[in-house]
């Protein structure tokens, strides 16, 4: 069962965050709508710091005429949302077979080390965070990592160096839709 967060998310559906569900509820029938509840539950994360308390859910929920635990148990179902406040810069290493093979723990922890934090632990200024998940099927590019919606491939603790100062430079956008 879900469990309150502490931190208080501010909820804050624009007009063009509406339009969008609207549009992505029209793809299906009126007696369907909760097909629409993955695409909806990325734009509304997308649209709140990556991050989906559960005031957020219960107003998905709302919007889309469902009932609260049928989004609970699909958010707490798949990895790529989140129930807390994660870094801006989720380092998302695949742990699976191929990965774990060509040195993935050694990138963790190095990157762990570099940032000064472990597994599962934002950075103090909220910029970074680290986390193990499952195969992200890409093994022929083995070591990889998502971060945001972009696969960083063939890793290597050079990559990573860089992929650091580019996220710190600003240089790394996030998400496809991003401006
Ligand atoms: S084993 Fe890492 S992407 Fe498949």
């Amino acid at each position: 069962m879900k469990q309150s967060h502490d931190i208080q998310q501010t909820i804050n559906i624009t007009p063009a965050l509406m339009d969008r569900i609207n549009e992505l509820l029209g793809h299906y029938p009126a007696d369907k709508r909760k097909s629409a509840l993955l695409p909806i539950l990325h734009d509304v994360q997308d649209a709140h710091d990556n991050w989906l308390s559960v005031e957020l859910m219960d107003k998905v929920a709302e919007i889309i005429g469902i009932k609260p635990i049928e989004v609970y148990e699909v958010v707490s179902f798949y990895t790529m949302f989140n129930q807390r406040p994660i870094g801006k810069y989720m380092f998302e290493f695949c742990q699976t077979s191929c990965c774990a093979t060509r040195g993935v723990e050694d990138l963790m922890d190095y990157t762990c080390s570099k940032l000064g934090v472990g597994v599962g632990q934002p950075t103090p200024d909220g910029m970074f965070e680290v986390r193990g998940v499952e195969c992200l099927g890409a093994c022929g590019y083995a070591p990889m990592m998502q971060l945001g919606d972009t696969y960083r491939e063939h890793l290597t603790k050079e990559k990573i160096d860089q992929i650091i100062e580019d996220c710190k430079a600003g240089k790394v956008n996030l998400y496809y839709n991003a401006e």
